[in-house]
């Protein structure tokens, strides 16, 4: 079976981050469920500025439209900041929200995920992407839950992913977004 193109991207941009360790055990558990899952770096996206916009694409967002476009589905993870998403993935979101009414991400299946150090596990920021997904038309998955609280006790000090319930929570996440993507694939073929 062809497999299903998932394109990770996170929003917290640090080396060290949980999220970034989201999106690769996300990569492990991937081949078991059909998913071949590429992480999108969000470091050289520039602030949205209409005016930049209205001038052409900067090459860093016309290669991220190009590679949500490529996709079969995305998949988001998301830290928590002052009880919101970061900017670094607003933005990005912002960017591929345009054009209005013919964005990248209409139709598009996206998971959204989210690990913290707090007690509420990204639960408010991942509501805030969910909101931002929704006037360009994305086809968010809403169950199963994953947001992670107090992130240290779920992943090692080599930011692998070690709780079993974690674990099984994102692989039926991952199953349900690939599940979405093919029947999606099949309504675009018929
Ligand atoms: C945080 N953190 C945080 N955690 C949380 O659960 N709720 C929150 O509102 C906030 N607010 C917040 C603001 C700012 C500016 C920072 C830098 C941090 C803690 C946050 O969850 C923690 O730093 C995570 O490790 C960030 O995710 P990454 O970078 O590990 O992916």
């Amino acid at each position: 079976m062809t497999p299903v193109r998932v394109l990770g991207i996170s929003g917290s941009l640090r080396v060290g981050s949980y999220n970034r360790a989201l999106l690769r055990a996300a990569g492990e558990l991937a081949p078991s469920n059909g998913i071949e899952l590429t992480e999108l770096d969000l470091s050289p996206i520039p602030f949205y500025d209409g005016d930049v916009e209205a001038a052409g694409d900067p090459d860093a967002v016309a290669d991220m439209r190009h590679a949500v476009r490529e996709s079969d589905a995305v998949l988001l993870a998301t830290p928590e900041y002052n009880r919101g998403t970061s900017g670094v993935l607003k933005n990005a979101l912002d960017w591929l929200s345009r054009p209005a009414l013919a964005s990248v991400l209409r139709w598009k299946p996206v998971g959204v995920v989210g690990a913290s150090t707090g007690r509420g596990g990204t639960r408010r920021a991942q509501q805030q992407v969910r909101e931002a997904l929704l006037f360009p038309g994305a086809h968010v998955l809403d169950d199963p839950e994953v947001a992670i609280p107090l992130a240290w006790e779920h992943f090692d000090a080599d930011g692998r992913l070690t709780n079993e319930e974690t674990q099984a929570a994102l692989e039926s996440l991952l199953g349900g977004l690939a599940d979405l993507a093919r029947a999606r694939t099949a309504t675009q073929a018929a």
